[in-house]
């Protein structure tokens, strides 16, 4: 891990917080804790942290700020979202209530296939204000990285648009977005009956979208309603011959052996996993591949299948916790809600749920050696708590403690 990630720049502006605790979140000790803390910006990247009673003597900041007591921790980083996408689907909610399963609804060309019809009729603009709004509630619980996934578009034209509102979701809010590529989503209506020519397509139109720098990562939704692990596998490899990491939802509703076929390709993450086999659980330690746990989805479809949490912990597979928003089976927008629930429903610990959103989301999108911890040279993303500790964050739901967020060394306006 490089120490320095952004250069030091001599003619940035350095600026002193001072006056709360810090959670790092570097491993170590837990929470990577720091009773009266010091963090010093310079620019973009922090340039020093430690306890205030050890700041250098030497050190020269440009501005001073002193927060009245809290925590400071990690920016959240929501790690798998599908947020940009026309409609809704509440009339399916209800339809689940009355009993309907999430396969049924799908099979019958309802769930993901709706709000494909609903995004190819929205316009580029309708789509940019609603995933900015989605985006800005996630912020204002302090979230400072965001992935964003395409897969309600699922053609060459549509894809791309909804990569398109991605990246300009990223250029008009302070915020960190990293794209994901996940036409292998559902079958469109045109290919229906088709899905290796589905395939086929999608293996044609990834180096445009790649070509136009619309493309981070490649994902895929491998499941007996979706793509079998061997369709999986040739995305896979076109993603490879491209040069980019790929991630998988596997083993969301059955196992269908998508974790151990990831891990081959060195998987950055495998997304909902309540079906994971002991083998699976092997595979994913094996290949250094994050588990990313989507209590939201667990939750709202009344899962019943837990999460092999226990194994992940004792096999050494770091864990990340997401929204997963998206229209369909998690249509949260409350990154702190899923720290409780990933306590609650799948028995992780508070600390352990904090490294989910800040360290080991970071490691799920290739961006462990910059983000997701305080120390120096990583990206100066943290938020102030108003908490005694951050084992709070985890413990209530439905508040709002998030005093202030800064993305890059910049704080949001009050
Ligand atoms: O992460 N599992 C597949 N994809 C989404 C659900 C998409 C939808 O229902 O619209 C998920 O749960
Ligand atoms: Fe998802």
């Amino acid at each position: 891990m490089p120490a320095d990630f952004l250069p030091s720049r001599a003619d940035a502006p350095r600026t002193l917080w001072r006056g709360a605790s810090l959670a790092t979140m570097a491993p170590g000790k837990p929470w990577g804790w720091i009773e009266d803390g010091a963090l010093l910006t310079e620019g973009a990247r922090i340039a020093w942290v430690g306890a205030a009673t050890e700041l250098p003597a030497r050190l020269r900041a440009d501005d001073e700020i002193e927060l009245p007591g809290g925590v400071l921790t990690p920016g959240l980083i929501d790690a798998h979202t599908h947020l940009v996408y026309g409609g809704h689907r509440a009339r399916e909610f209800e339809l689940r209530l009355q009993g309907a399963t999430y396969e049924e609804i799908s099979r019958a060309g309802g769930g993901i296939r709706s709000t494909v019809a609903a995004t190819r009729a929205a316009t580029d603009e309708e789509l940019l204000r609603s995933a900015l709004k989605r985006a800005q509630a996630l912020m204002s619980e302090g979230v400072t990285t965001l992935e964003i996934k395409s897969g309600y578009g699922l053609s060459e034209h549509h894809e791309a648009r909804c990569l398109r509102v991605a990246r300009r979701v990223g250029e008009r809010l302070p915020l960190t977005v990293r794209t994901s590529a996940l036409a292998a989503h559902a079958l469109p209506p045109e290919f229906e009956g088709r899905p290796d020519a589905y395939i086929a397509a999608i293996l044609d139109w990834l180096p445009r979208w790649h070509a136009e720098g619309l493309v981070d990562a490649v994902d895929g939704f491998c499941e007996n309603i979706a793509f079998s692990a061997s369709q999986m596998q040739r995305v896979f490899d076109a993603a490879r011959a491209l040069g980019l990491p790929v991630k998988l939802h596997a083993e969301q509703l059955s196992d269908c052996g998508g974790s151990e076929m990831a891990a081959q390709y060195r998987a950055l993450s495998c997304d909902h996993l309540e079906y994971l086999s002991p083998a699976g659980v092997q595979a994913l330690a094996a290949s250094g591949t994050v588990a990313m746990l989507l209590p939201g989805a667990f939750y709202f479809l009344r899962e019943k299948q837990l999460p092999p949490v226990g194994a992940l912990r004792e096999a050494g597979v770091p864990m990340a916790i997401a929204t997963d928003h998206n229209p369909g089976s998690s249509p949260t927008l409350s990154p702190l809600l899923m720290l409780n629930m990933a306590c609650t429903l799948f028995r992780m610990t508070p600390e352990e749920a904090l490294a989910g959103m800040t360290r080991h989301a970071a490691q799920a999108l290739g961006l462990g050696h910059s983000h997701g911890q305080l120390s120096t040279g990583r990206q100066a993303d943290f938020v102030h708590w108003a908490v005694d500790h951050p084992n709070e964050l985890a413990y209530q739901f439905g508040h709002k403690p998030c005093q202030l967020r800064v993305h890059a060394g910049v704080p949001d306006a009050a």
